[in-house]
């Protein structure tokens, strides 16, 4: 979309590559999938919005390879063609009516069978069937499982759907079939769902409830993952502080949110803690934290250990304690400085990222002015900005008028980008003349003699080939920079 602010990939810019939505529609294939039994058709898969519906395509690839479906990146020789959604903007949902359009004359011609999956699916259920006929199956963040049901359901003529949402699936025992993967660092979903209802967000009604994976399995997916070369894992989930596993069975629901530590629950540091034992040279990174539960503990955890990056991705929203308070965020403007204190304290060379609503509901000028103190105060290295989107059948639709006119909107997310051009400017140029260990993730798609990789607060670094492999670490001193890039020379 060649769009003006509502396309995110004006914040994408400043830092590319790295999360969210700056994969929007990437197609994903699997590199030497082994199929179970392999019934010779193939399924084409693409995936918009966060890290966590990228994770769920691997899920997907590997139940679809176990039913038999090899996967390919050329979507004119697939069989299947699937679409995993996402549902967050209004903008995100035109993005994939329109993808579905592109499609139409292969189904004319070959017959294929077009699948709808993640949180659109969830969102709009049996009517996406009757706005788009182009589709044939439907399935939510809970369904996956069912897929090859459906698909065959769907092969005899039929619309197939299942939009169930689960309060136990976590897929814990699913091997993720990694898709485009570069071999070097990977997705690990700890949780699903999410119990905050921020006002302004869909992913309560998308992804049901939230739950905590079994701790065990994401070790062993870790150590796997380390075995096969891999030298970084992103643990995610909607709001990972708030991750709570228990081995014991009696402990479910209710129980499980009031158990104590000493009866054996595990949070979201221990987590931590046991992922980053798995091998001292395996980076670990987690998204996303959330403001209103980011423990000092966590902080903590990050120090002790050399492995957990030093980098937090901590959404504010909004600056002001007001709006903060109509978004239902359940911190204010205070709270939220004293986090960002904690992590400056506790871990002193933090980089940290946010996300940011410009002109929710009835945000004044002041109340947007004290959004961009906050940057201010921050500094953030990284961030995520939009326009606010309103949502149907959120609360903030139910019960505010998106009053904000469409120009003052764009106007206050174009200053907030600004803004945040400068300090991520200024954040780059303090790191010229520093060394940086940097995990080395492939080759510069602009020049083939260099290589890029990150440093542990998360920053690209560019620098050249000489004969170093991906997937180790370098030493890397930083010469000048972008307010998007670091370059440098590598030093041992
Ligand atoms: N769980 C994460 C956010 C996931 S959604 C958290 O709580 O921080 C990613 C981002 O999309 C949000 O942080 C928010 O900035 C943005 N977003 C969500 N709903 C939106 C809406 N209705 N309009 C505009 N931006 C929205
Ligand atoms: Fe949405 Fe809030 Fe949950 Fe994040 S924490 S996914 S913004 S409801
Ligand atoms: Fe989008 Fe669903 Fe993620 S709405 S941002 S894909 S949880």
């Amino acid at each position: 979309m060649s769009d003006d602010l509502y396309n995110n990939e004006v914040a994408f810019e400043l830092q590319p590559k790295v999360i969210d939505e700056s994969r929007q529609g990437e197609a994903l294939a699997a590199g030497h999938a082994e199929t179970a039994r392999a019934n010779g058709k193939k399924f084409y898969i693409e995936s918009y919005g966060c890290q966590m519906n990228f994770a769920d395509s691997e899920v997907v690839a590997s139940i679809l390879n176990g039913a038999g479906f090899d996967a390919t990146t050329d979507f004119t020789e697939a069989d299947l063609i699937l679409l995993n959604t996402c549902a967050i903007r209004e903008n995100a949902e035109q993005r994939i009516r329109g993808r579905l359009q592109h499609f139409k004359g292969i189904k004319r011609r070959k017959g294929i069978l077009v699948g709808v999956l993640g949180c659109m699916a969830e969102r709009l259920k049996e009517k996406f069937l009757e706005q788009e006929k182009i589709v044939d199956i439907v399935a939510g963040p809970d369904a996956y499982r069912s897929l090859p049901d459906l698909i065959e359901e769907a092969g005899s003529g039929q619309k197939a759907v299942n939009v169930l949402l689960s309060r136990e699936e976590t897929y814990a025992e699913i091997s993720p079939v990694r898709l485009n993967s570069n071999g070097i660092s990977a997705y690990i979903s700890i949780m699903r769902g999410c119990d905050n209802m921020c006002s302004f967000c869909v992913v309560p009604f998308t992804r049901g409830r939230e739950r905590s994976r079994d701790w065990q399995s994401i070790v062993n997916e870790a150590k796997d993952l380390y075995e096969q070369g891999y030298r970084e894992v992103t643990l995610l989930g909607q709001n990972v502080d708030s991750y709570r596993y228990s081995d014991d069975p009696k402990l479910v629901g209710k129980k499980l949110l009031e158990a104590k530590y000493e009866e054996g629950v595990i949070n979201f540091a221990q987590l931590l803690e046991k992922v980053a034992l798995v091998a001292p040279d395996l980076r670990v990174r987690f998204s996303t934290s959330h403001p209103k539960d980011m423990t000092d503990d966590v902080l903590h955890m990050m120090a002790k250990y050399h492995n957990i990056c030093k980098y937090v991705h901590l959404p504010v929203q909004s600056g002001n304690s007001r709006v903060l308070e109509m978004m239902n965020r359940t911190y204010d403007r205070e709270w939220y400085k004293q986090r960002i204190d904690a992590i400056k304290t506790i871990v002193p060379e933090a980089a940290i990222s946010t996300d940011i609503i410009a002109g929710f509901c009835s945000e004044t000028e002041e109340e947007h002015r004290d959004t961009i103190s906050m940057m201010e105060y921050v500094k953030y290295t990284m961030a995520y900005m939009f326009v606010y989107s309103e949502r149907p059948g959120t609360v903030a639709a139910k019960k505010y008028t998106d009053d904000v006119p469409e120009e003052v909107k764009k106007r206050r997310l174009q200053e907030i980008v600004d803004i945040h051009r400068i300090h991520s400017l200024e954040s780059n140029k303090q790191d010229v003349g520093k060394v940086f260990e940097v995990l080395i993730e492939g080759i510069s798609a602009r020049n083939d003699m260099e290589l890029y990789g990150r440093n542990t607060q998360n920053k690209v670094i560019v620098f050249p080939k000489g004969d170093l492999k991906t997937g180790t670490y370098a030493n890397v001193l930083v010469t000048h920079c972008t307010s998007g890039t670091l370059i440098g020379t590598v030093v041992s």
